[in-house]
């Protein structure tokens, strides 16, 4: 039976996944935790336990890890990219010193860690079209820093003491439920929002740049089927491309146009995330995942576009 803490639980992720897997796992079997609560979560609070836990005090980590003899850590608690780049020493702090954290308690106590990296883990020398899983990675974030370092601290627990750790590379995320906490791809989840309620959006991204995205209920699948995937068949570990669409912001418009036809964008492009943006790669091969544990996302761009306008109607008490 599984015993699943997941840190970083209130966050864009976090607060979605604890939902499913208390779903499928059990609430009683779910441990949610974050270092501080979040007004807007009561419902998540009290649906299971819940703990407030800072990655980067070990101590209190390893004594819930031990009260609920969890088995099974998710790590989501980390700095997004435009954040890192404003406060990159806070973003080493906990997005590597409370990833060796986690991974010590998981060595200790046996447990199963996964931890997301991203597609900042790539940099600009890397290919950039069908960015093969094995390659070139030279980040030029503190964040991208953090992620190629999780990767290798993640496969050498795996070498080195066993700790079965795996993970797989996100793209930008878009989710209705809870808002990203400053990435770089974050312009693909407010359009939405401002679609809805002002008809038009000013991308901080500029035109004709391409990055890799993918809507949340394919996310939750690529963490609950990488965790439950037979470890016979991983090659990889830490971290799979995994990837469900590409595009860049005229073509979000386009789709938006579908179900907005009044829909405008303008652009006023922010220095720092376009050059992050830059540095990243288009689009990723993630055949790899799809070889070794069957992943396979469902949506596409219009179908995201047209279940985020869907959600986020009822959500924001729009009517059409
Ligand atoms: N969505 C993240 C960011 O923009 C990428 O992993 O920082």
């Amino acid at each position: 039976m599984r015993k699943i803490l997941i840190t970083g639980a209130l966050g864009q992720i976090g607060s979605e996944l604890t939902e499913e897997m208390r779903r499928i796992y059990g609430s009683e079997n779910v441990v949610a935790s974050s270092r501080r609560i979040k007004e807007g979560h009561e419902k998540l609070i009290e649906s299971g336990p819940f703990e407030i836990i800072n990655i980067n005090d070990s101590a209190t980590l390893a004594s819930v890890v031990g009260k609920y003899k969890i088995n099974t850590i998710v790590n989501l608690a980390a700095v997004l990219s435009a954040v890192g780049e404003s406060d990159p020493q806070q973003c080493w702090h906990i997005n590597m010193n409370g990833l060796y954290n986690v991974l010590e308690v998981a060595k200790e106590k046996n447990c199963m860690v996964y931890t997301p990296s991203s597609i900042a883990a790539f940099g600009p020398g890397t290919p950039k079209d069908k960015t093969p899983q094995d390659t070139i990675q030279r980040p030029t974030t503190m964040y991208g820093v953090t992620k190629v370092a999780g990767e290798l601290l993640c496969d050498y627990y795996y070498k080195k003491f066993g700790v079965d750790t795996r993970g797989v590379r996100f793209p930008g995320l878009i989710s209705y439920a809870t808002l990203p906490g400053g990435g770089t791809t974050d312009y693909a989840v407010h359009i939405y929002y401002e679609a809805l309620k002002n008809k038009k959006y000013t991308s901080f991204i500029q035109k004709g740049t391409y990055m890799d995205m993918m809507y949340m209920p394919d996310a939750l699948r690529a963490i609950i089927d990488l965790i439950e995937a037979n470890p016979d068949r991983l090659k990889h570990r830490n971290a799979f491309n995994v990837s469900a669409m590409s595009f860049e912001p005229e073509m979000l418009a386009s789709s938006i146009k579908k179900f907005i036809p009044e829909f405008k964008l303008d652009y006023d492009v922010d220095p720092i995330r376009q050059e992050i943006a830059e540095s990243w790669p288009n689009s990723l091969d993630d055949s790899a995942a799809r070889e070794e544990w069957g992943w396979n996302p469902k949506y596409d761009l219009d179908a995201m576009t047209k279940d985020m306008l869907e959600k986020l109607r009822i959500k924001l008490n729009i009517q059409e």
